[in-house]
């Protein structure tokens, strides 16, 4: 990968006509030191966010030593570029090959399930072994996230003392897992969800449970959603861990996706043609920018002219159209830019590096891109303390 200085050095030497992701091996690092200083147990990165061979390699040189893989394919990536990782397989619903091909060909011991049928394929799947770890995912509510994830998986608490049981009887060691919902934007979630899960161990005294692990679902910052600060999730995940009944009995895991890669990436853009307030982009909704199309994020943005001078012009708000031919390859945003924004003006959109490139396809033929390594901090970050603005345009940088 080529080191550059930043995006604008990217512009003025590459001229590139297709997306080039610029990729921060600071700011990724400076993520991983958070959450393994500020939790108190295992990091597991949530390798969907972004499976890029850099990341998972940048993130185990930082410390990170823990995945949680939702596919063979995940499991095999972590196996092969982090030796020694440890690997588990929290998607809820697998095949029984797929079962069969981690536990055997991989050493994959922990699993998630959310039925007793999953539970029931996973025990034959791995000739009904003893060393199993299983997780149950419990439904807990996702109402604080702007991406809730409770509708396809999750036991209903109700349920969840009989399943446990069962598991603790086929298992070497059993837990319980939930997602309070990616992007959630009130610390206080992770705090109703572990009441949640207290008031089951305090339903089954004598069943030991070995693991609690809190999962995803810790923010980033974009224009329109400024989250509390982190600290204020450590202090609430804290809190509601303390309040768990013999909260020292319990191996904690998280398994942060987003926060933790999404400060890495930035992808530089070019404009091919300007009509009135939209303009046509080099990359969108089968490229990088899925999340800003089909969720109508707003990523952070910021114009990078070709040539020296740059501009005054006021910020206006555009909307995007990506490069295929499809009418639902469009961003409404709005992206607020300098209004004399033009054909071939680059623009850097920042927060790309979780559910940014993991979602290009080759539809139409656009899946050409670029990687290259850059040294200028993320256009935002959580990850510093002076971040006060939660104004949208302060955090669209002209
Ligand atoms: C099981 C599981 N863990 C962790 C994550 C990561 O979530 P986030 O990126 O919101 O931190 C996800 C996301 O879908 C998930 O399904």
């Amino acid at each position: 990968m080529d080191d550059y200085d930043g995006p604008d050095e990217v512009v003025r030497q590459l001229r590139p006509d297709i997306p080039v992701t610029c990729f921060r091996p600071a700011a990724l690092e400076s993520a991983a030191r958070w959450f393994l200083t500020n939790f108190p147990g295992k990091v597991l990165y949530a390798v969907k966010a972004n499976p890029a061979p850099y990341v998972l390699s940048g993130l185990h040189a930082a410390g990170i030593t823990h995945f949680d893989a939702a596919s063979v394919p995940e499991i095999q990536l972590v196996h092969s570029l982090c030796p020694g990782a440890h690997i588990a397989f929290m998607h809820p619903v697998k095949s029984r090959h797929a079962i069969e091909q981690a536990y055997f060909d991989f050493g994959i011991r922990d699993f998630s399930f959310d039925s007793m049928e999953e539970l029931e394929k996973i025990v034959a799947c791995t000739g009904k072994s003893k060393d199993l770890g299983l997780m149950l995912r419990l439904a807990v509510p996702n109402t604080a996230s702007e991406l809730p994830l409770s509708g396809k998986f999750g036991c209903p608490p109700e349920k969840a003392v009989a399943i446990l049981k069962a598991a603790r009887k086929l298992a070497a060691r059993i837990g319980i897992c939930f997602h309070v919902g990616s992007q959630t934007m009130d610390p206080q979630a992770y705090v109703a969800a572990l009441a949640i899960v207290g008031t089951i161990l305090r339903a089954m005294p004598r069943t030991k449970v070995d693991v609690i692990d809190i999962g995803g679902g810790f923010p980033s910052v974009y224009p329109d959603m400024a989250p509390p600060a982190l600290a204020d999730y450590k202090t609430a995940i804290d809190a509601g861990l303390d309040a768990l009944p013999h909260p020292e009995r319990y191996d904690f895991w998280c398994e942060p996706g987003r926060a933790l890669v999404a400060e890495s990436a930035s992808v530089v853009v070019q404009v091919e043609l300007r009509k009135d307030d939209v303009l046509y982009i080099n990359d969108g909704t089968y490229g990088s920018l899925f999340d800003a199309g089909h969720m109508g994020f707003r990523y952070p943005v910021r114009l990078i002219r070709p040539t020296p001078g740059g501009t005054d012009a006021a910020l206006k708000g555009f909307r995007f159209y990506g490069p295929t031919c499809d009418s639902i390859d469009y961003m409404p945003g709005p992206f607020f830019l300098p209004e004399d924004v033009r054909e071939g003006d680059y623009i850097e959109i920042g927060q790309l590096g979780a559910y940014g490139n993991t979602m290009r396809t080759d539809f139409n033929g656009f899946s050409a891109h670029e990687v290259v390594s850059v040294k200028t901090p993320p256009l935002v970050t959580l990850y510093d303390d002076a971040l006060e603005t939660t104004d949208p345009k302060e955090l669209c940088v002209a």
